[in-house]
């Protein structure tokens, strides 16, 4: 392998014929009319013309390369003490087994799957069963209530939905079959069946004629082959949070897709087929996308399924017992789950006993990782920890160290260097590009490279408008942070008004929606306030209408909390409200949410000039202080 910069100079000075060069890894097939096309989409596609399948390439392949005894897939459950290996073959069967069973049900090419699963084996199987027939998922995260899960069930109109009748989190089991129900009660739309997978934990009532167990159905179906789709055709779509209260439909294509994850194992995780690779994260999320299912796997590689927690299943030793157990050569989770370990185990003290000599690196993502935790862990485990920064649109790290290609030096707290397909560069909000040390806003030089989103699920406009009008040219992150003078990128939080909740990202404008829907409420803010475990915390601050003047704050406040849980969901972390008399605003009558955020956080807060009325930032101080110290 060359070194990072050679790579990197490669791909500047061939930006398509880098990309050619890669897609050698992928089996398609027809060839591609171009490399990029870049008339269609909001700023291109790549590889239009291509021919390909996406699932073949994922288990196919390898068993035709002699690799079907490989363990692909190793789920382990620290909830059920269950663990469960299938080989390439294995899973090639039952994924072509449920394909048959989704096609059965009228489900082609095109038309969209809803997967609502906790992390069972099942969850990756009915992905790539869609992606076997160029059918298009949309898994949403088992931790959203009902009201999510129907937004996303009329966003993407699926013909079927794919379930678990329940999840299991510490302490007790989430019935997911009664959340489905409610959801399809909500929706206007209404999918023609629902695959359910009985667990024993929970056994779920089934609707005759709609609902059916989804293990006998996939054992009475016929095995199904790969359905030829575009390279251009969606692969899935994920909802993330944006700005306002309704999701984004971030949708991945076929080809690029496949090309740019291939890619990246052998580059940024230094990974070779037969290696094991643990991305400890959810299928929910884009990290579990990436890099539980489809990454490993194209790359054949096994891949760790982890049903669990990091600490609480049992205790601190959960991550250190998996990968001992099953030789995990590089981990990648998020920085709150090392943090969640070093608060429960200082000194790494429940490692003992366990054999880590197979663990090669640490990968950390989803949120800013501070430089106390990953020199914490460097020092303890005496491996790389590398930190790197990218988001679900992008679908892969946009910066990184690269363990394939020679490690640039390690710098707490920066995201580390872009990858071939990656320019950086930090905007001032006047659209001047800013040279090195100085913050701004993090863009990204279009065209982005394959395997980001190339557009949002029916929606062309709202794509550019979101990422592409502020500054032409340019790819609009929504991180602010500085590119250094060696090229390293810090990534100093978000621009805007997502925050990120133990990595989980989620809009403030959402939960600000949930909260206006109580009939006390005249209006609120919602903010993330800085949080020592989780990152972020949302805080609620509501102002009551005249006629709730006499209502107990304590009883509002549980009212509200009830309320996220319930629309939200608990994932979501919702768990203060505070009962304020005013919201500092502008004389136009904008909330000063900035301001309310360095309150908060305890910060002097030079109280803007464009403020309506100076004296509420007093008043929010001290009750936001007396909150802080418990006199809430
Ligand atoms: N289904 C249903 N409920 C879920 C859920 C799921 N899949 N995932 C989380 N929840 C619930 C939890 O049960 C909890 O409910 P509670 O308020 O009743 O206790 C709530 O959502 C918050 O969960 P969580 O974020 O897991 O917080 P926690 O306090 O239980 O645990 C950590 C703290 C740090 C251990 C946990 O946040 C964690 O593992 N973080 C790592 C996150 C991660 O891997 N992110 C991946 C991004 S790459
Ligand atoms: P998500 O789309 O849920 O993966 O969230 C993406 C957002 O998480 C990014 O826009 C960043 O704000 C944040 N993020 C992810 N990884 C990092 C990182 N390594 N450093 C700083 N912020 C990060």
């Amino acid at each position: 392998m060359p070194g990072y910069s050679e790579l990197y100079d490669r791909w500047r000075s061939n930006r398509l014929g880098y990309w050619e060069a890669e897609a050698s890894s992928i089996d398609w097939d027809a060839p591609w009319g171009a490399v990029f096309g870049e008339q269609s989409g909001p700023y291109g596609r790549w590889f239009p013309g291509a021919r390909l399948n996406t699932s073949a390439n994922c288990l196919d392949r390898h068993v035709g390369a002699g690799a079907g005894e490989r363990p692909a897939l190793v789920w382990d459950s620290a909830m059920t003490g269950e663990q469960i290996t299938f080989t390439y073959r294995q899973l090639r069967d039952r994924v072509a087994k449920l394909a048959g069973a989704l096609a059965a049900e009228g489900v082609r090419r095109g038309d969209r799957v809803v997967i609502y699963m906790p992390m069972v084996p099942e969850a990756a199987v009915a992905m790539l069963a869609c992606a076997r027939l160029g059918a298009v998922h949309s898994v949403v995260f088992g931790g959203f209530a009902a009201t999510e899960l129907a937004a996303r069930i009329d966003a993407t109109r699926p013909r079927v939905v794919v379930a678990a009748s329940c999840g299991l989190e510490p302490g007790r089991v989430v019935a997911y079959k009664p959340i489905l129900d409610a959801a399809l009660d909500l929706a206007s739309h209404a999918p023609s069946a629902c695959f359910t997978l009985q667990r024993p934990q929970l056994v779920a009532d089934l609707e005759p004629g709609r609902d059916h167990d989804l293990l006998a159905v996939e054992r009475a179906a016929r095995p199904h082959d790969p359905v030829s789709v575009a390279a251009t055709d969606p692969l899935y779509i994920l909802h993330t949070s944006g700005t306002t209260g309704n999701p984004k439909g971030i949708v991945r294509d076929n080809g690029g897709h496949a090309v740019a994850l291939a890619a990246s194992i052998p580059t940024i995780f230094g990974l070779r087929p037969g290696d094991v690779f643990w991305a400890a994260s959810d299928v929910g999320w884009v990290v579990g996308h990436s890099y539980i299912v489809y990454a490993p796997l194209l790359a054949g590689l096994t891949t760790i399924m982890y049903e669990g927690k990091p600490v609480g299943t049992p205790d601190a030793s959960a991550f250190w017992e998996v990968v001992s157990r099953h030789r995990v050569n590089v981990l990648f989770t998020a920085p709150t789950a090392i943090r969640a370990i070093r608060r429960e185990d200082p000194g790494l003290a429940q490692r003992a006993g366990r054999d880590l000599t197979t663990l090669q690196a640490v990968f950390l993502a989803g949120e800013r990782c501070d430089p106390a935790t990953a020199t914490w862990l460097q020092e303890r485990l005496d491996i790389p920890v590398i930190d790197n920064w990218w988001q679900t649109e992008t679908g892969w790290p946009i910066t990184a160290r690269f363990r394939g290609l020679g490690l640039t030096p390690f710098k707490p707290g920066s995201g580390g260097r872009p990858g071939p397909g990656y320019e950086v560069c930090a905007i001032d909000d006047d659209g001047t590009e800013l040279p090195s040390g100085s913050s701004g806003n993090l863009a990204l030089r279009l065209p982005l490279p394959p395997g980001c989103a190339p557009t949002l699920w029916n929606d062309d406009e709202g794509y550019a408008e979101a990422y592409l009008d502020a500054f032409p040219g340019w790819y609009r992150t929504g991180d602010g942070g500085h590119v250094d003078a060696d090229g390293d990128v810090w990534v100093l939080g978000r621009t805007d008004d997502v925050i990120n909740v133990a990595g989980h990202r989620f809009s403030t404008g959402a939960i600000e929606e949930v909260l206006a829907v109580h009939p006390d409420v005249a209006e609120c803010a919602v903010i993330g306030t800085a949080d020592a475990l989780k990152g972020e915390l949302p805080l609620g601050l509501v102002v009551l209408k005249a006629s709730a003047a006499d209502r107990d704050h304590d009883d509002v406040t549980r009212e509200l909390v009830e309320l996220v849980r319930a629309r939200v969901g608990a994932v979501a972390s919702f768990r203060t409200a505070l009962v304020v008399a005013q919201l500092p605003k502008t004389r136009s009558g904008k909330i000063l949410r900035r301001t309310l955020r360095q309150l908060a956080d305890g910060e002097q807060v030079q109280v803007p000039p464009t403020i309506e009325d100076p004296a509420v930032v007093d008043r929010l101080r001290a009750v936001l202080a007396r909150s802080a110290s418990g006199h809430g």
